[in-house]
């Protein structure tokens, strides 16, 4: 179930639904989280980005249900996020600002009834979860 959680969590979900389904949304998301650093884009080099964009979907509404208290499906996270860490990917700690202010700003940018307030939202709770998925990157998925 969507929208168990408290305030700001509501507010972020009602965000997230608004601008989920806009065309472009998850286009712009890349081309400003690339445009940001050199780096994240090489990390890009030869990834389907079409196979990405529906990645991006995915994660970012496990993290909402996983804000919200739903546990359910989380778990595939968890391998990814091992993908993610040393022995994988080894994604630096700063580029998941960098994804954070990407995303905070095209929702930002797509979202009619964006306020300074619901930016504020959008920012604790990516925060805490990005805190949640690197925790999950140092623990062994096996
Ligand atoms: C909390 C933030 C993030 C979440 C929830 C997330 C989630 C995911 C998921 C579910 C996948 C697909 C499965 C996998 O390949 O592991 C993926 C792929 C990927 N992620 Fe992330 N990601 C996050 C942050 C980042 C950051 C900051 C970078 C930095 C560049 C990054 C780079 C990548 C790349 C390059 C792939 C494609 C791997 C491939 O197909 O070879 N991710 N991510």
């Amino acid at each position: 179930m969507w929208g168990g959680g408290s305030p700001p969590v509501v507010e972020v979900i009602e965000s997230y639904k608004r601008v989920a389904r806009e065309p472009g949304f998850l286009d712009r998301f890349y081309t400003r989280f690339m445009d940001r650093d050199a780096d994240v884009r090489a990390r890009f080099q030869g990834v389907d980005m079409a196979r990405q964009r529906f990645v991006l979907s995915r994660a970012v509404t496990l993290l909402l249900q996983h804000a919200s208290g739903v546990t359910h499906g989380v778990d595939g996270l968890r391998e990814s996020a091992h993908h993610h860490g040393a022995e994988g990917m080894n994604i630096p700690a700063y580029m998941y600002d960098l994804w954070i202010d990407a995303l905070v700003e095209t929702v930002a940018e797509h979202d009619p009834r964006f306020t300074p307030d619901l930016d504020a939202s959008w920012r604790t709770l990516l925060r805490r979860e990005v805190a949640w998925f690197l925790e999950m990157t140092r623990t062994p998925d096996h």
